[in-house]
């Protein structure tokens, strides 16, 4: 198995473009993200909405994985927004996760009706300026708010990871985000599994000799996106590593484009929280 690659963000430092996801991994977390270590993959990607921040920071320890070796990932929920709550919010992560700094801070909304996401990225700089987190980032934001904490601090967010699968590709977005350098990550890769039972995507699994998991999986790697498919399943987790290992063409991207719905399947940003 190939060791998931790295990918380079806009602060200096890099992240692996493959990680893994824990929304609704259920109810022994520290079991499955320890299962996932062991599959080998080395990105966790939580947050503390899912309250499994604990259970993570359990198969961090557990693993024996040397820290610098692991890339973490955690957000800031929308309750925490304004800058004293998000450094509050922050430290009671990191006790949770059992680590003395994080690699990557997200707001994990931006929750425009109650107007506090400027003054939450400001506290998050702090925290990077501090040492206690080396990247920061947004995700569900939109190109406005993208703007609003750029214009009002002068530093661009390393990532911002939406929902995004080949029924929901983002083009515009993801034109917002190479114009201002910020690295594209996607949540729920798979479609939640809707697109899976695609016939293009069934195509090029036969044509490939692989799953359509990692048809889709291996789209998002090709256009340099970040992605974290979550499994439950151990079998699931080392195939869906399995997309690190082969190559789309350009005839099959072009099929897989054609999927694009520009329907969400879950919350809009604008309304969200
Ligand atoms: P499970 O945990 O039982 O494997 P998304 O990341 O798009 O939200 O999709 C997550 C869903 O896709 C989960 O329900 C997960 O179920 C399922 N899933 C994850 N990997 C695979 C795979 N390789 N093949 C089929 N379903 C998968």
């Amino acid at each position: 198995m190939d060791a998931p690659t790295p990918i380079s963000m806009n602060d200096g430092h890099s992240m692996p473009q493959l990680g893994f996801g824990t929304w609704k991994v259920g109810g022994r977390s520290d079991a499955v993200v320890l299962e996932a270590l062991r599959a080998g993959y080395r990105s966790i990607d939580t947050a503390a909405a899912y309250a499994n921040e604990e259970g993570v920071g359990l198969a961090l320890a557990g693993s024996g994985i040397a820290r610098e070796e692991l890339f973490v990932a955690t957000k800031l929920w929308n309750d925490s927004h304004g800058y004293d709550r998000a450094l509050r919010a922050f430290d009671e992560s990191v006790r949770r996760l059992g680590l003395d700094y994080l690699d990557l801070y997200l707001i994990h909304w931006p929750v425009p009706k109650n107007d506090l996401y400027v003054d939450a990225w400001k506290a998050l700089i702090e925290l990077r300026k501090e040492g206690r987190v080396r990247s920061i980032g947004v995700s569900n934001f939109n190109a406005d708010h993208l703007e609003r904490i750029i214009d009002a601090t002068g530093v661009v967010p390393a990532v911002n990871q939406v929902e995004l699968h080949p029924a929901f590709q983002q083009r515009p977005l993801r034109a917002v985000h190479e114009r201002l350098g910020i690295r594209t990550e996607s949540w729920s890769p798979l479609g939640r599994g809707a697109v899976l039972g695609d016939p293009a995507v069934a195509k090029l699994a036969g044509k490939h000799g692989r799953t359509p998991a990692q048809v889709v999986l291996r789209w998002h790697l090709e256009q340099g996106i970040i992605t974290i498919p979550k499994s439950s399943n151990p079998e699931r987790m080392r195939e869906n590593l399995g997309a690190l290992s082969f190559r789309l063409d350009a005839a099959d991207m072009d099929l897989l484009a054609a999927l694009d719905t520009g329907q969400r399947l879950s919350g809009d940003p604008e309304t969200f929280g």
